[in-house]
Formats: structure tokens, C-alpha cells, sequence
């Protein structure tokens, strides 16, 4: 309990620090997914339509073994490091977004996840979203 607690109250902190500054606020583009400006990974990942695509959480469930269109992504934090032998996590997250049929996770067809999110996407916004990822299942 003490320890859901403080868990608590840190991911609270980190949003808190998330939200410093420059945010989304004033981001009237996330119905279209054109522009996006916001660098706040979770918001990003969480959006049905982002960058000219269906969103990450369109394909991808945040529940344990629940397949959307792509792999759930509830433990991905933890996963990450084990997919590609001397791939860190942060490497294989980075590389799961730029080139997502590089390695293929078992069980599912090459050409689903969409390979052009740098074209919507800044380097800032894509590391915002492997920072996300790789906070997902390790607590
Ligand atoms: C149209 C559906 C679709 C969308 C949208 C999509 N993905 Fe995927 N994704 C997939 C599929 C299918 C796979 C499995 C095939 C593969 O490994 O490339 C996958 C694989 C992954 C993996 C590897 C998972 C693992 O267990 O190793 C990660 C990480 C990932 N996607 C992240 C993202 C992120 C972040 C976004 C948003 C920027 C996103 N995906 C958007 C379909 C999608």
C-alpha cells in the first residue's frame, strides 16, 4: 500500500513536470492529427489519430495480452530489452516506431504498423513517445 502510494505520487510529479511549460494547450489539432505540436508522450501515444494515421492506442491495447491490431503494449517497458539481443530497450522502441518491420513480433504480418511517422513527427516527439513506452510495465 505505502508502496502503490509513492508510486503514486511520483507519476504524479512526473505529470506535473510533463505539463510544464509549452505544452498541448493550445493544440487545436488533435482531431485532424496535422501539426501536432504537443511533446508529451502519453497524450501523444493515447490519441485515436495522430501524424496522418490511426493513433498508437488505435493498434495497440494498453491491457495485458489484449491484441488490438497490433501486440498489446502493457508491458512494453519491460519487454523491450529482451526483443533483439543487445538492443537496449530505448533502441528497440526508437526502431519499432522508425522502421517497425525491422524485427517482427512474433505472430504478426509485416506492412500493419505505418513506417512514415517522421514525416508528422518531430525527433523531440518521438522520443517523447519511447519515453512513455518504456515507463509501461515496470513499475
Ligand atoms: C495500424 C496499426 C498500428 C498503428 C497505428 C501502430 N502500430 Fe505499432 N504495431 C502494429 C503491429 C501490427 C505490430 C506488430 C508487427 C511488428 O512487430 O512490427 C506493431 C508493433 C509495435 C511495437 C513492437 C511491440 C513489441 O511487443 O515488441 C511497438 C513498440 C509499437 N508497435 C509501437 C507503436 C507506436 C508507439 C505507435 C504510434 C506512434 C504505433 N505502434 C502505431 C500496428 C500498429
Amino acid at each position: 500500500m505505502i508502496q502503490k502510494t509513492a508510486i503514486l505520487v511520483v507519476s504524479f510529479a512526473m505529470v506535473l513536470t510533463a505539463c510544464g511549460g509549452d505544452s498541448a494547450t493550445d493544440d487545436t489539432s488533435s482531431d485532424t492529427g496535422l501539426a501536432v505540436t504537443s511533446t508529451d508522450g502519453e497524450e501523444l501515444f493515447k490519441r485515436t489519430v495522430l501524424a496522418n494515421n490511426g493513433g498508437c492506442i488505435a493498434c495497440h491495447s494498453l491491457t495485458p495480452d489484449k491484441v488490438l491490431v497490433g501486440p498489446s503494449l502493457a508491458d512494453i517497458g519491460a519487454t523491450a530489452a529482451t526483443r533483439i539481443p543487445g538492443t537496449s530497450a530505448r533502441d528497440y522502441l526508437l526502431q519499432s516506431i522508425t522502421d517497425p518491420d525491422a524485427f517482427l513480433v512474433e505472430g504478426f504480418d509485416p506492412g500493419r504498423m505505418p513506417g512514415n511517422w517522421t514525416d508528422g513527427l518531430s525527433t523531440e516527439q518521438i522520443t517523447a513517445i519511447v519515453d512513455y513506452m518504456l515507463t509501461l510495465g515496470t513499475s
